[in-house]
């Protein structure tokens, strides 16, 4: 159960250090220091889920408090389990003031060790006797979750398995957490007795948080709007615009219980911020419920200035239930008259095929007369830079339905392709294999040398050209990303074998530091791109490092999208009637294969419907309920939340490991597809949900205008 906790410690370092104030009367309020000892500073630890004592003595550090003091002369024997239960003089008695305001200082119940940072780290649980390690076989996902939110460290993005050998772990906690996930605190998860499941592994549990901690909007004329600030892990900081669009602004506007985004405008239209500008740029697809679940890259950003900070105005609408929100989104964007540009099949949202949303339909660009100044305007208007190759003959494949444009001739400084001179809307003499397609400077990718694409030298695609990686201050780590963004299992070196030789071409980034709690390679942050970026600059003589991929690394729990990034959002349902029900499949590495039904439940049902635009699950189905599928296993075990929006997006071992059969194929009801309406954005044709959608969309925009209006025309009529 979760406590309503009526104690907090205010202005310290953390939830277990601070001044300490009460709340009554709805008023948080301090406590006055005369009588006040370790018993009852412990009370005060117990309550808080804290652990025990280190200081019961109010820190310097901790400013004044204000307000009431509504405790004096407290007097707890220690064995109780609130302050409020001590003995005092009475709410509000005292011969008191604010300088004598008690403190205490807690060791707290939970800690990371080892990591880079307090917030990620191996799990260190505080039992009374000393800081002990996690068994890792009694920790998971779910209670990874509620370290990182005690540790007010925002989410978990990983949990790993220590390796046995080695790291002195010392003594090991043996109890099993069993959290739900939603708990506020470690120690209010309820734990198995040491006899009901012992310690079966040596190994021990770490884990990663996101650096995302707090998001919020400052100096707009209401709530909604306003410049856009981001806490990382207890400092706020403005963000960079360079990236920042509409879709990103879409789910912070949602996050923030602030309807949908209508503009992203640009400029210091909301002043500008004082403090550090994060260089990291989110790219959210609009379905997520908050920032910290988009993929970010800070991989060679430039250092950016407050004259550039994101920003937005929402709708400002009263909070609207979630489906009704994404559909008076999706009606906004596409609503008649609308239009949109996006590029499809390119691995990457910065390059594909040119594709154009117009009168309800996503329509093809004919190839004819395409050239770099057409390709420029789709990139800049992308926020992807520039073209580097305007590509022709349906080079990412044909599209379907309509070509919308043919003839595109844009002088370059158009800022959308249909303020471009082209036929007609429409017209055309062209074929699907003519379709448009675009690379842009934005578009990255990642490849190792050797033939085997698992070991050799590494290289980064980026402004058109595969560059180099210099080694120079590289940390450890990166090498284990790089193996899972190209799918090469969790293991990942650095052979020591050097070699020194002259630099062939480009050397695109140079001090690439990827920590424990990044879980893509294009988190990691490192200089910027650059030509020539090896430091120092010896331009001839550089050192090269190989990097390998071991495939018997370590097991790691990450977000499966972390190795799959280019086969997102492919999921089929098998064997069932209308594609909405059924063995679940997942495109992966270029097959189709199952997923293993080890801890499938309704929450993984949930994800896969909704990924599957077939509204909410009826239910989550085991041992081939659906008949057993061929081809790999690419899934073993999925954790997913139940918001996430896609299972590539939720935690899940990789069916490398060969525990599961296809006997235990996991499959899927959904309700059916009326409430896919949030993945139909995406989507490449119009259906009759669409439609349904956009009338709902307009009706409601309708009726708020009507509110709006009825409102000021009241207003005036009676002063
Ligand atoms: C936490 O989840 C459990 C079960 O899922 C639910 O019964 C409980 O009400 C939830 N608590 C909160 C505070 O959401
Ligand atoms: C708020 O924005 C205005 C300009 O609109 C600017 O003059 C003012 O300094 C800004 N305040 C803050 C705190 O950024
Ligand atoms: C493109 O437009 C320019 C004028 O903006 C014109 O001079 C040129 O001939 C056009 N090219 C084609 C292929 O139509
Ligand atoms: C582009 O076209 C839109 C209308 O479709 C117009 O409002 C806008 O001013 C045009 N912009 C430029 C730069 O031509
Ligand atoms: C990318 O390429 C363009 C020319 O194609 C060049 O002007 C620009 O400086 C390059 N950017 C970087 C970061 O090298
Ligand atoms: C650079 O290129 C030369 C000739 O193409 C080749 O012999 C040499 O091995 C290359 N050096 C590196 C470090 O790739
Ligand atoms: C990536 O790791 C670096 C180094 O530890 C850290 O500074 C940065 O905040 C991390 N970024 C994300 C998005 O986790």
């Amino acid at each position: 159960m979760l406590l309503v906790l009526l104690v907090r410690l205010a202005d310290g370092s953390g939830r277990c250090d601070g001044r300490v104030e009460v709340k009554h009367q709805n008023r948080w309020g301090t406590v006055c220091r005369f009588n006040w000892d370790q018993k009852d500073a412990a009370v005060v630890c117990k309550q808080l889920g804290c652990g025990s004592v280190i200081s019961a003595a109010r820190s310097k550090r901790f400013v004044l408090g204000s307000g009431p003091i509504w405790m004096d002369y407290v007097g707890c024997r220690g064995t109780e389990s609130a302050l409020s239960d001590c003995t005092h003089r009475g709410w509000g008695k005292h011969y008191c003031i604010h300088e004598y305001d008690v403190g205490v200082t807690c060791t707290g119940f939970v800690r990371l060790v080892g990591g880079d940072n307090r917030c990620s780290g191996r799990v260190e649980i505080n039992d009374r006797d000393g800081w002990k390690s996690v068994c890792d076989s009694h920790f998971g996902a779910k209670a990874a979750d509620v370290v990182c939110r005690d540790l007010q460290c925002g989410r978990a993005l990983s949990v790993t398995r220590a390796s046995p050998s080695g790291e002195g772990t010392g003594p090991i906690w043996d109890r099993e957490l069993q959290c739900v996930g939603n708990e506020s605190t470690l120690s209010s998860c309820p734990m198995g007795t040491p006899k009901d499941q012992p310690c079966t592994q040596t190994s021990t549990a770490a884990v990663s948080c996101t650096q995302f901690t707090g998001f919020r909007l400052v100096n707009g004329s209401t709530a909604c709007m306003g410049r856009v600030e981001v806490e990382v892990q207890g400092t706020w900081g403005t963000l960079c615009a360079s990236r920042w669009d509409l879709l990103d602004a879409h789910v912070l506007c949602h996050h923030l219980g602030c309807g949908f985004a209508v503009s992203v405008p640009e400029g210091g239209q909301f002043g500008r911020g004082t403090g550090p500008v994060w260089g990291d740029s989110f790219h959210c697809e609009g379905t997520e419920s908050s920032l910290d679940q988009c993929p970010v890259t800070a991989l060679g950003a430039s250092p950016c200035s407050h004259e550039n900070n994101a920003a937005v105005i929402c709708s400002g609408a009263e909070p609207l239930p979630g489906e009704i929100l994404q559909c008076a989104f999706v009606a906004f964007l596409l609503s008649p008259g609308s239009r949109q540009v996006r590029l499809v099949d390119g691995a990457g949202r910065c390059a594909g095929r040119v594709e154009i949303y117009y009168r309800g339909q996503w329509g093809t660009v004919c190839d004819d007369a395409w050239d770099t100044a057409d390709a420029n305007v789709v990139c800049r208007q992308l926020s992807c830079g520039w073209a580097v190759e305007a590509a022709g003959s349906a080079h990412f494949g044909e599209g379907s339905g309509h070509i919308w444009l043919d003839g595109v001739n844009c002088s370059g400084d158009e800022t959308a392709l249909w303020n471009c001179s082209a036929e007609a809307w429409g017209q055309h003499d062209c074929g699907h294999k003519e379709d448009a397609g675009v690379v842009c400077s934005e578009f990255m990718a990642l490849r190792l040398e050797n033939s085997d694409g698992c070991s050799g030298r590494l290289q980064v695609f980026y402004n058109g050209t595969w560059g180099s990686v210099c080694s120079n201050s590289m940390t450890p780590h990166t090498a284990k990303l790089v193996c899972k963004e190209l799918g090469c299992g969790d293991g990942g070196t650095r052979e020591i074998s050097i070699f020194y030789g002259r630099v062939n071409g480009t050397a695109w980034l140079d001090h690439v530091q990827c920590g424990e709690s990044n879980s893509s390679f294009w988190q990691c942050p490192s200089d910027p791109w650059e030509l020539q970026s090896c430091v120092p600059q010896f331009h001839e003589l550089h050192r090269w490092e190989l990097l390998l991929c071991v495939t018997s690394g370590p097991v790691t729990l990450v977000p499966w999208e972390v190795t799959a990034s280019a086969d997102r959002e492919k999921i089929r349902a098998v064997g069932g009637k209308d594609g909405c029900s059924g063995r679940v499949e997942v495109w992966h590495r270029g097959s189709w294969g199952t997923v293993c039904d080890d801890s499938w439940d309704m929450q993984d049902a949930e994800v896969a419907c909704r990924q599957l635009g077939c509204g909410p699950a009826v239910s989550a189905l085991a041992e081939a309920a659906f008949g057993e599928g061929t081809g790999p296993i690419w899934l073993e075990q999925v954790e997913c939340r139940g918001t996430e929006p896609s299972l590539q997006a939720c935690w899940a071992r990789t069916g490398d490991g060969g525990a599961c059969r296809h006997k235990e194929d996991a499959a899927v009801n959904c309700l059916g597809e009326w409430l896919g309406l949030l993945r139909l954005y995406s989507r490449s044709s119009i259906s009759v949900p669409v439609i349904i959608c956009i009338i709902l969309g307009l009706l409601i925009c309708l009726l708020l205008a009507l509110l709006a209006s009825s409102a000021v025309e009241t207003a005036p009529g009676k002063a």
